[in-house]
């Protein structure tokens, strides 16, 4: 059954308006299959999950070392064993993780789904975190997780974890681009009155 999960069309703002465009119009639709496929899968993964949110940060940071910019106290770190360790970078595979939790919980329930990463692609306006790094969480995230699972991985599940990510990191994009404007709007009317 196709489901009304998505994110199709989503350039909100004029063409320009941001560093990535080009990926603006994705479409993404998570059957209930999927979602089933999803809850199981982190059920199982739960007495790792700590685990799998400092390793997906640890290879994000590997594979795209330009995102520890984003982060003031990992910027000048190159040691893989020194991230490993960081109670900085535990903490926020957690906030990550247990983001995802919630994700799952409101899996069923479009809107508020669709609400929750809104607001957080708009904190993340605020953390100065561009939208071009979000897509690479979940592909380090799957390669965390897949360990974990060992021979009960499948490609169903693959699947299923892609398009989960790619919504989410193209909804905070969207999350992102409204804040970005109403910062533009305020500063713009601050300036004319
Ligand atoms: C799927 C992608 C991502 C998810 C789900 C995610 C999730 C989160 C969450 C839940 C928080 C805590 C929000 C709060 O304050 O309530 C957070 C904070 C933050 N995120 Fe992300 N994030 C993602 C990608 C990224 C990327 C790629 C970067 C940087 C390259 C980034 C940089 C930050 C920063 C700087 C903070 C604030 C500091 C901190 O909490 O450690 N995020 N993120």
């Amino acid at each position: 059954m196709g489901c009304p999960l998505s994110a199709e069309a989503l350039r909100s703002g004029p063409p320009g308006d941001d560093d990535d465009d080009e990926d603006d119009v994705v479409q993404v639709s998570l059957s209930a299959q999927s979602r089933q496929v999803i809850k199981q899968s982190w059920r199982e993964i739960q007495d790792d999950i700590s685990r799998v949110g400092i390793i997906t940060f640890v290879r994000l940071f590997e594979t795209h070392p330009e995102c520890k910019d984003v982060f003031f106290m990992f910027k000048d770190v190159d040691d893989p064993e020194t991230l490993r360790t960081s109670r900085e970078l535990r903490a926020h595979g957690l906030r990550i993780m247990s983001f995802i939790e919630k994700t799952i919980v409101r899996i069923d329930q479009d809107q508020r789904l669709d609400q929750l990463i809104l607001d957080l692609g708009r904190k993340h306006y605020r953390y100065d975190a561009p939208p071009k790094y979000y897509k690479f969480v979940g592909a380090e995230f799957i390669q965390a997780m897949r360990p974990v699972l060992k021979e009960r991985w499948t490609s169903e599940q693959e699947e299923a974890w892609k398009t989960l990510f790619l919504y989410i990191s193209s909804t905070m994009k969207r999350g992102f681009q409204q804040e970005q404007r109403n910062q533009r709007n305020q500063r713009t009317s601050e300036t004319t009155t």
